[in-house]
């Protein structure tokens, strides 16, 4: 996969992309990722991507005309196949688990961040679609952008280590995981349930699917009208409720 980002601060993508499973997926060739830095489109002396608002009010607005002269030359290659853009924005469609793992569809993906106090409207027909990361304002769209790509990245085949981890990931099936320990066994008191210590691979399937729902029903009921549920689970569930409810 190929990912680009088109933004006036591009070297905050630096430590993301150059760390841990972003850098594994670029070194084992499943990703390519380039920053381009919007400014390189300008015409003046001050590289100035931003203007004020038409109609006043405070803050600045970045301009159309470097997004549109960019997004055509980055987009020039006929050898390339044409970007899904995507352009980040609070008035965005929430990002979650099925749009990540739709754009990780992509060949390639085109972000496209603002700044200040947004992007000239116009802009926005460039977007395939426009992600919101969640009810709340950021400083710009890098991180925004950030947050999508690690999500999307882990989903490209082969690049986490364990070619089923985002598979039993939370969201994946529609539940929250179920939870994790390791060593020790015993921690001031706390112990790590029997069942993850006996070696039955059938009944620590059946524990951990039990907790996965067991959770869901607890913190995010909500996920339970979408989730992947069959007569068994639906049969536990029940059984949890009434207890939860006695
Ligand atoms: C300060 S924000 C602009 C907020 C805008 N004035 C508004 O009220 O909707 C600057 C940029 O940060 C990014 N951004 C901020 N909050 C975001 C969110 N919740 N999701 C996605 N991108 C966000 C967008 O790219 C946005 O153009």
């Amino acid at each position: 996969m190929l990912i680009e980002t088109l933004s006036t601060f591009p070297n905050m993508y630096d430590s993301v992309m150059g760390t841990s499973i972003m850098k594994r997926a670029q070194d084992k060739g499943a990703l390519q990722f380039r920053a381009y830095d919007l400014r390189d489109w300008t015409h003046d002396r001050h590289r100035t991507t931003d203007d004020d608002p038409y109609g006043g009010g405070h803050g600045l607005v970045m301009k159309c005309e470097p997004i549109f002269e960019a997004y055509e030359a980055i987009t020039r290659d006929a050898a390339l196949p044409k970007p899904t853009t995507v352009f980040l924005s609070p008035c965005g469609r929430s990002f979650d688990d099925a749009l990540a793992t739709e754009l990780s569809q992509s060949e390639r993906l085109l972000f496209v961040c603002g700044h200040y106090e947004g992007i000239d409207e116009r802009a926005y027909a460039l977007a395939d679609v426009t992600v919101s990361l969640g009810d709340y304002v950021l400083t710009s769209g890098e991180l925004a952008s950030m947050v999508v790509i690690d999500a999307v990245v882990r989903k490209i085949p082969g690049v986490l280590g364990a070619e089923l981890g985002a598979v039993e990931e939370s969201f994946a099936g529609g539940l929250l995981e179920y939870p994790q320990y390791t060593r020790p066994a015993s921690f001031r008191g706390s112990c790590v349930p029997d069942v993850l210590l006996s070696g039955n691979h059938a009944a620590i399937a059946r524990w951990r699917r039990e907790q996965s729902l067991a959770r869901t029903a607890q913190l995010r009921p909500d996920l339970l009208r979408c989730a992947d549920l069959d007569e068994a689970d639906r049969r536990f569930l029940r059984n949890f409720l009434e207890s939860a409810h006695a």
